[in-house]
């Protein structure tokens, strides 16, 4: 359901809201921590502090990532540009700040309207107001909801074609279940005959996926940590940040990097009134980020109902960007 909330517009066309942000985080939590192998949702690292971290994560020298996916964007814009065409609504699933979508805007001919979904509301409205300032032409509705949540999309005045947009390889947070049904749920958004502009992470040597999950700064290191910081802010527990250390696993069979917080002793934590014990060496699961092959990838983009248009990636091959179209 969507409810239109008093924000002021500013230089905003229009504002949505989905009722998507009353998320059900403490059952959540306690059902993770209640399976036999703990695990909690890496969406519960994006707290403000959270958020800030992993800013500085896509900083960081060992996080290829970023730079090589903005490297591509880059290079590519100008064939974006010709492959999307003129009066384009660019639709960013989990937008943040916003700064990728400015490459692809910039190239564009007359993009009619830009679409940035995320949860985290004032953030969302702050950065879609600096990009309307920055594109005084274009029609920018940010979207407040969960976009792994059905949706239903505004109509634009004029648009001729709808194109998502999901760098990061986001996608690569889920699970390839979760990802299918996820990208079934874009192309019913988006409608027949739109496109989608998706930036997924590459299989590659296992050095530099460790590194890149468990850099010299210890920033990830934190970032998994946070996950507890903010469970212990927003649900009233207990759990000992210095009882925990971040470890980085490579799954080989599921093509996963997985993190994880190891317990460095026996102990136990009370959340919201729910004890939870964890034995030395126990870990509690927080994040799956897999890697894929380009076929891997496209097999899996055919099963939700897309078809590879084109693809690119990087002299090193170790990121890609993959235009679809819905079937
Ligand atoms: C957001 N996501 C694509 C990041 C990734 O690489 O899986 C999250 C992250 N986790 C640790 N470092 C970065």
């Amino acid at each position: 359901m969507i409810n239109k909330s008093k924000v002021d517009l500013g230089p905003l066309y229009d504002y949505y809201e989905f009722d998507h942000t009353e998320d059900n985080f403490l059952p959540a939590v306690i059902e993770g921590l209640s399976l036999p192998q703990k695990q909690l949702s890496s969406k519960y690292f994006y707290d403000q502090t959270g958020s800030s971290l992993f800013e500085q994560i896509t900083e960081l020298p060992e996080y290829y990532p970023t730079r090589t996916e903005i490297g591509l964007l880059k290079t590519h814009a100008k064939e974006f540009s010709e492959l999307i065409g003129p009066g384009a609504s660019l639709v960013e699933f989990g937008s943040g700040s916003s700064k990728k979508v400015r490459i692809i805007l910039d190239a564009l001919q007359k993009p009619s309207a830009y679409l940035p979904i995320d949860i985290s509301k004032d953030y969302l409205i702050e950065s879609a107001k600096d990009l309307a300032r920055s594109y005084p032409d274009l029609i920018v509705v940010p979207i407040s909801a969960d976009y792994t949540r059905p949706l239903v999309l505004p109509v634009i005045p004029n648009e001729l074609v709808r194109v998502g947009f999901f760098p990061g390889s986001t996608i690569g947070n889920f699970t390839p279940e979760e990802a299918i049904k996820f990208l079934r749920a874009v192309s019913i958004d988006l409608g027949t005959g739109n496109g989608l502009l998706i930036g997924v992470d590459l299989k590659k040597d296992t050095d530099i996926l460790f590194a890149a999950y468990d850099d010299e700064a210890g920033v990830t290191a934190e970032f998994n940590l946070n996950i507890l910081r903010h469970i212990n802010r927003e649900l009233g527990a207990d759990l000992d940040l210095e009882g925990f250390k971040h470890e980085v696993r490579w799954e080989a069979d599921k093509g996963r990097i997985e993190m994880h917080l190891v317990s460095k002793y026996d102990q136990k934590a009370s959340i919201n009134g729910h004890i939870f014990r964890f034995a030395a060496g126990e870990s509690i699961h927080t994040e799956d980020s897999h890697k894929y092959t380009i076929d891997a990838f496209h097999s899996l983009a055919e099963e939700a109902g897309w078809r590879s248009h084109c693809h690119w990636t990087d002299s090193n091959d170790l990121f890609s960007i993959h235009y679809l179209q819905v079937r």
